[in-house]
């Protein structure tokens, strides 16, 4: 594979997560080897594309308006008639169930004075307008006008709902306003093919949580694109997370991904000699069970009364570990054990990598979906409203239906205001004071830029490669959009 020549010698010196994947004691998947990299140059970023509103309203235009965004899970409307109201950036959708099973989404206006017709998720018989009672099928045709002897003019107009595009892949639907956008999967390669394993599709809702964060959406998401915040930001995660050695690809213009490896010390703690029962300690200490390697070190923290997120009756790290047996291989086979235990299905052929790392996809803009066996987390981050200063995150927990079934309903999105803590919601468990110590640093970050004395924000070469390529994108986006309308 063809790599920007010196760009490798920016990697961290100590053990790269392919050196880790070689002690992997199964067949580790080929879509987990080392993916391609992205030479953007070395220049940094003006500090007035996170809050200028007229930055924004370019972004707005030229992304948000042209891009696929998940807008809700299918199992969210499993129902004809059943109805999910998607907003973003100012816009509101009506994702909905047809009578044949497929799915449509509309505008969410009515076309006589453009009150929204649907004010929350739910089962609808129609839609029919609050103010003045006109009425459409779910399927989007004209259904009722109760003062229709005023209108003779609608006998003459197309008055279906105008429709937005949607797509639905791994159970997830998405919308895209830009009726001459490609097809979905053009966004979605090659994440499609690589989760193909995963079958997201055949996962439940256990968790959803959303917030709304005091900081552009774009300061919130490249929060979540790299490790090298961790011994900072999580020391407590340290002892057991190969951090500045992460791995990371740019498979596409669009997906790019970071591998983080469980069960092995940060080359930054290199002169402490922690030995493998120190890392289980430290994960014990930090996520309540060793059991939570890898996905579970972002749910670490301290041990929820009824952890959701993950496999667990791991119990206390051990005393002694058998001859030749690392604490990587040791919190491995006990989520193996603990998955299937809970599942019924078998994870005996599972890598160590996909039962215990931290493999996270991007897709540009706004999407992270963690790959792997044990409960996927879901990201999701957009502007909250037109707002350039606020954000909302959405982190979703996906688990794996039971091998015997039935299928356990989703749980509905519980929302966070401004003022609550992500401990607030009841469903996040341990996950929750990891993610606060996220949080604590974005609002500093927000008004930080906002007094910048170079007006320019810096990124690593390496590490720092998927938001450079996220800036990179929504530039050339918003250069080419601008261009086709000068
Ligand atoms: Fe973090």
């Amino acid at each position: 594979m063809d790599q920007p020549t010196g760009f490798r010698a920016d990697r961290h010196p100590s053990e790269s997560f392919e050196d880790i994947l070689e002690r992997d004691t199964r067949r580790i998947p080929d879509h987990l080897r080392q993916g391609p990299l992205r030479d953007l140059g070395d220049e940094g970023v003006p500090v007035t594309n996170y809050y200028d509103p007229a930055h924004f309203a370019k972004e707005v235009r030229h992304v948000w308006l042209k891009v696929w965004q998940w807008a809700c899970r299918e199992e969210d409307i499993p129902e004809p008639n059943d109805v999910f109201v998607y907003e973003n950036v100012g816009k509101s959708v009506i994702v909905t169930r047809q009578a044949d099973g497929s799915i449509k989404a509309f505008y969410n206006s009515c076309l006589h004075r453009g009150r929204k017709l649907v004010d929350k998720s739910g089962h609808k018989v129609d839609f029919r307008c609050k103010y003045h009672g006109l009425a459409w099928n779910c399927s989007g045709s004209f259904k009722h006008n109760p003062i229709g002897w005023d209108f003779p003019q609608f006998d003459r107009r197309d008055m279906s709902l105008p429709e937005v595009r949607v797509e639905s892949w791994g159970g997830f639907v998405f919308i895209n306003f830009d009726p001459a956008a490609a097809p979905l999967m053009d966004t979605l390669q090659p994440l499609a093919d690589h989760f193909d394993r995963y079958d997201l599709a055949n996962r439940y809702k256990a968790a959803h949580t959303s917030k709304v964060v005091p900081c552009n959406w774009k300061v919130m998401a490249e929060a979540f694109m790299e490790s090298h915040h961790t011994i900072v930001t999580h020391p407590q995660l340290a002892p057991f997370l190969g951090d500045v050695n992460s791995q990371y690809d740019a498979l596409s213009d669009h997906v790019t991904r970071q591998f983080t490896a469980t069960g092995v010390v940060s080359p930054m703690l290199a002169d402490r000699n922690i030995d493998d029962l120190g890392i289980l300690k430290a994960m014990e200490a930090a996520g309540g069970s060793h059991v939570s390697g890898g996905q579970a070190s972002k749910q670490g923290g301290v041990a929820a009364k009824k952890p959701i997120n993950r496999a667990r009756d791991a119990g206390p790290a051990p005393a002694v570990l058998e001859d030749g047996v690392t604490a990587r291989m040791y919190a491995s086979e006990i989520t193996r054990k603990a998955l299937a235990a809970e599942d019924g299905w078998d994870y005996s052929d599972v890598s160590d990598a996909e039962m215990v790392d931290a493999l996270l996809y991007n897709v540009f803009p706004h999407m992270s979906f963690w790959a792997g066996y044990a409960p996927n987390v879901i990201y999701r981050w957009r502007p909250n409203g037109l707002d350039p200063d606020t954000s909302i995150m959405d982190v979703i927990i996906l688990k794996r239906v039971p091998k015997d079934g039935p299928r356990p309903k989703p749980v509905a999105e519980h929302r966070l205001t401004l003022d609550e803590d992500w401990s607030d919601s009841p469903m996040l468990g341990a996950l929750a004071p990891v993610f606060e110590q996220d949080m604590e640093n974005l609002p500093h970050v927000q008004t930080g830029l906002k007094t910048s004395g170079t007006g320019v924000v810096h990124f690593a070469l390496y590490s720092e490669m998927r938001i450079r390529l996220l800036h990179a994108n929504i530039g050339r986006m918003i250069a080419e959009g601008e261009a086709r309308s000068a």
